[in-house]
């Protein structure tokens, strides 16, 4: 058997992109609650309603260098929010984990919304509505032998954190998230063990969807959110592990795979350059306990001192993560001189276009054999255990005459991934310990805000314009991915 026995097989979902039921059982409004939908095939960018200190109205969209010192963002009642229902989980949870279990899984990823628990971020009083939630969720997932892995931030910064302390670029909400952590891991003590603290930790400090304003015209204010999200994130694994030394609590990092555009040495030291920055910065604070010291000579050169509490550097030492979970979907290339070189989409890997792959719809580069060669760059670093606890195909998906999604491309895209997976454990050597593909079930999209760019091996009845009855449809893949869980990985055959 290439799997061992007792790998974890499962899916991957974000509150804010699932639950739906915004307003309800007392939760508060996070930041993501005030983000529109948007259309990535064209290029129509998400946006926030935002008011600027002088009282004048406006919106920018979510990947703006311009977010206005002061601004807050709010929800304007005449506009659509495609996350307000989502594909509700928050009413549906029951059918849906029922669903997760007949496909097989052993694991199911989820987060939990900050502002369930604590609806401004910084009550001095949990939610019992919130907390109660999770706990028959976590307990229905437990019926039929399914581990939740809990991420506890997965973009959804409380509003209330982000227009009056400016999100994470405040200690504040580091002090806050502490207590949120400690409320969660005292709760869900024996009921959850697998835990993730910031997802993506690498993508959060660039957006304002994390609360940082003026983020991107301040590189101090970066740089001190950045800070703050590591210390965030030491925090909850010290914490978790004091509150019960069996959970197992990792990192989670956006990691696409990153290749050189020619053998020209530039180009290679440019690729080098561009991964420290993008993605082995992150992994090794959060897996070595202290910054790197390519990261520390840039700060030096840029003048950036970062404020720190006594303690701090400690922290980090001590909150070093059980093991790597990264996000997995495309590769880029990286030149010296880009110009006059066609760029590619991508989450986090927005680089070159590499001319040896395809693109999918939305323009992310398809690579199975970058998820190998980062399975093996990643462990050769850190020797840790490793998820890839996100990965998956967003596509257009339509209706057959039969009633059926025959999602075809789907299947071909995880197939080839988990070939590459086990290529990397049978032959490789890799400690890899499990695979939740990302939105196994359909739900709004993190960066165009759309119904339609689906990666669910369930399908959902809702469309752009909160349009659908939410009914659940089980796609062809659904069937596909049932045999390869339930075989443990070892019946692949499309
Ligand atoms: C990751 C995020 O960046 O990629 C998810 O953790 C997100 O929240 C996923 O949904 C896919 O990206 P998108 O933009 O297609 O939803």
């Amino acid at each position: 058997m290439s799997f061992p026995k007792g790998f974890l097989w499962g899916g991957a979902t974000a509150a804010n992109q699932y639950e739906g039921g915004y307003l309800s059982g007392g939760k508060g409004l996070a930041v993501a609650d005030t983000l529109t939908g948007g259309d990535g095939i064209h290029g129509i960018h998400r946006k926030f309603y935002i008011e600027l200190p002088d009282g004048t109205k406006t919106t920018v969209n979510n990947r703006t260098e311009e977010v206005p010192a002061g601004a807050k963002a709010y929800v304007d009642p005449d506009v659509y929010y495609p996350s307000h229902v989502a594909t509700d989980f928050y009413h549906h949870w029951k059918e849906d984990i029922a669903l997760f279990a007949e496909m097989g899984f052993n694991v199911y990823r989820l987060s939990i919304n900050w502002t369930r628990i604590f609806p401004n971020g910084d009550d001095e009083e949990p939610n019992e509505e919130g907390l109660q939630f999770y706990e028959d969720v976590f307990r229905e997932c437990h019926k039929y032998g399914i581990e939740p892995l809990v991420t506890l931030y997965h973009f959804d910064c409380p509003l209330h954190l982000a227009n009056e302390y400016d999100g994470w670029v405040s200690r504040h909400t580091v002090d806050a998230f502490e207590k949120y952590c400690r409320t969660v891991f005292t709760r869900y003590k024996g009921l959850v063990k697998y835990w993730l603290t910031i997802n993506e930790i690498n993508i959060n400090a660039n957006f304002m969807m994390n609360g940082v304003h003026e983020h991107l015209t301040n590189k101090k204010n970066v740089e001190q959110a950045r800070w703050h999200l590591f210390i965030g994130s030491a925090k909850a694994v010290t914490i978790g592990h004091e509150i019960d030394p069996d959970n197992f609590i990792g990192l989670m990092i956006a990691h696409g795979a990153s290749y050189p555009y020619t053998c020209d040495p530039d180009d290679v030291m440019a690729e080098v350059i561009s991964a420290h920055s993008r993605k082995w910065f992150y992994g090794d604070v959060q897996c070595r306990g202290y910054y790197p010291e390519y990261k520390l000579k840039e700060l030096e050169r840029e003048g950036i001192e970062i404020v720190k509490e006594a303690g701090d550097d400690e922290l980090l030492k001590k909150g070093v993560v059980d093991f790597y979970s990264f996000s997995y979907y495309s590769s880029s290339a990286v030149a010296a001189h880009p110009e006059n070189i066609e760029g590619a989409e991508g989450n986090q890997e927005r680089g070159l276009k590499n001319p040896y792959l395809k693109q999918s719809e939305w323009g992310w580069t398809v690579d199975p054999v970058g998820l190998r060669i980062n399975l093996n760059q990643i462990y050769d670093r850190y020797h840790l255990p490793m998820m890839v606890v996100e990965n998956g195909l967003g596509a257009l998906d339509t209706i057959a005459e039969d009633g059926m999604i025959h999602d075809d491309y789907r299947i071909q895209y995880i197939h080839d991934h988990i070939v590459e997976m086990k290529k990397a454990v049978e032959i490789d050597g890799v400690n890899l310990i499990g695979y939740t593909p990302w939105g196994h079930i359909d739900l709004v999209s993190a960066g165009t805000g759309e119904m339609r760019k689906r990666y669910g091996f369930i399908y959902v009845d809702m469309d752009d314009d909160g349009n659908g009855d939410l009914h659940r449809e089980r796609k062809k893949s659904f069937y596909y991915i049932q045999r390869v869980y339930k075989s443990n990985g070892e019946d692949l055959d499309i």
